[in-house]
């Protein structure tokens, strides 16, 4: 076990509390154990620990590790000319009718192995780490049949006891678009997602179940058995929902005590009334509606009824083409009007919750999950884009691995 540590910067966002974000000027915290075990004003920590290793980072912002609650950072292949193809007109879910989209992706997925899926995904999350990532939700769903959904859930798995990696979470996406030998055939389909579940369950392979729920995917007819009997499993329930068309999904999150909600662009009042009323956060993937060049989610209306957002990258080869949370974030403010508290909590402690992870937050007793920033203020993590401006990133107090 490492040597406690006293870590101080210029200021610390805690995300701790509410709206606020918790702010600390020349703060420091304690690192023991791999937890935060004291955190306050520098001076004040620094005479209480006199004897204890210092790191000084005068001048600059630290904030929790970036929490990225909905990629698809498991895949294989590259749809690179369906992007050029989009780019030029071409209709995503037109693309995705004619047999490219996601069955792009699944047939790819089928061809690799296990160890060249773990490859991939293990260089996908350094570089996530080297733009501040501690923590990462990634999904199933370029299988399309047991054995191909195992092995992406297997290949997560192979990196979750890996502590120089961010923090996995699995999730299984078994309905994610319908494979081509079902033959049109969606109940049977589920029918069938629901059997690979109970053994992707009782081998401990998903911590979340989560199902595609729109006009050209699943109906909420097709999608409820599987996602019902996740819950009977003990296991949690995210939701693509209204990325297309709002075609009813939102009730039945809130009847099955969803994690989450994701994407909304389609999505009535009324809906997100219900959404509200069951403390159901809204992910919201900026960089996707922005690669398919649709409108924003209401977001105004979203707020007023009381929804909470959470940010994410919704990485993916297709309709997101980015691993980097921090530009969806940057998205999420310039395309979303997201203020820059909603952006940090939703990348932080609201996506840590939804997520059931205790990091998210700098308090005493949560992990050492952190970001020192080479930035003096929470404000210019949304701007400038595309270039990392991280010093270190810390899980449990100790430094990722970056490319
Ligand atoms: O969140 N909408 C469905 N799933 C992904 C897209 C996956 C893909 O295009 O490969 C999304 O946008
Ligand atoms: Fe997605």
């Amino acid at each position: 076990m490492s040597q406690p540590k006293l870590l101080s910067a210029g200021r610390i966002v805690t995300c701790e509390d509410g709206v606020d974000l918790g702010a600390i000027d020349d703060g420091a915290l304690l690192i023991d154990g791999g937890l935060v075990a004291a955190i306050g004003d520098r001076e004040q920590l620094l005479a209480a620990h006199p004897d204890v290793e210092h790191e000084a980072h005068p001048g600059v912002l630290v904030t929790p590790g970036l929490i990225d609650a909905h990629t698809h950072a498991v895949w294989a292949g590259s749809r690179a000319s369906e992007y050029a193809m989009r780019m030029a007109g071409a209709d995503y879910e037109q693309i995705a009718e004619a047999g490219g989209g996601i069955v792009a992706s699944m047939r790819a997925v089928r061809e690799a192995t296990v160890t060249s899926l773990r490859d991939d995904l293990e260089a996908r999350l350094r570089r996530m780490a080297s733009l501040g990532v501690t923590t990462v939700e990634v999904k199933s769903g370029y299988g399309l049949d047991e054995e191909n959904e195992r092995k992406q859930l297997e290949a997560i798995g192979a990196l979750r006891s890996r502590d120089d990696l961010p923090a996995l979470v699995p999730t299984f996406l078994g309905m994610h678009a319908l494979p081509p030998e079902a033959q049109g055939d969606k109940l049977g389909y589920a029918t069938r997602c629901k059997q690979w579940l109970e053994r992707i369950a009782a081998d401990g392979l998903a911590e979340y179940v989560d199902a595609y729920i729109d006009r050209s995917a699943f109906s909420v007819v097709e999608a409820r058995p599987v996602l019902e009997r996740a819950r009977e499993l003990g296991l949690g329930v995210r939701l693509h929902i209204g990325q297309f068309a709002d075609v009813g999904g939102a009730k039945l999150a809130a009847l099955l005590q969803a994690a989450s909600v994701d994407h909304l662009e389609h999505i009535s009042e009324q809906a997100a009334e219900a959404l509200a009323e069951a403390a159901i956060p809204a992910v919201m993937l900026p960089v996707a509606s922005f690669s398919l060049n649709q409108a924003p989610p209401p977001v105004e209306m979203l707020r007023r009824v009381g929804m909470r957002f959470i940010v994410a990258s919704d990485a993916n080869p297709g309709s997101a083409p980015t691993e980097s949370l921090p530009l969806a974030m940057a998205f999420a403010a310039r395309l979303y009007g997201l203020s820059v508290d909603e952006v940090l909590l939703g990348a932080t402690r609201r996506a840590a919750a939804s997520l059931g992870s205790e990091a998210g937050v700098l308090r005493v007793g949560a992990p050492a999950d952190l970001v020192v920033w080479d930035l003096s203020h929470e404000r210019e993590i949304i701007q400038p884009w595309g270039s990392s401006r991280v010093r270190r990133v810390l899980r449990s107090g100790r430094p990722l691995s970056r490319p």
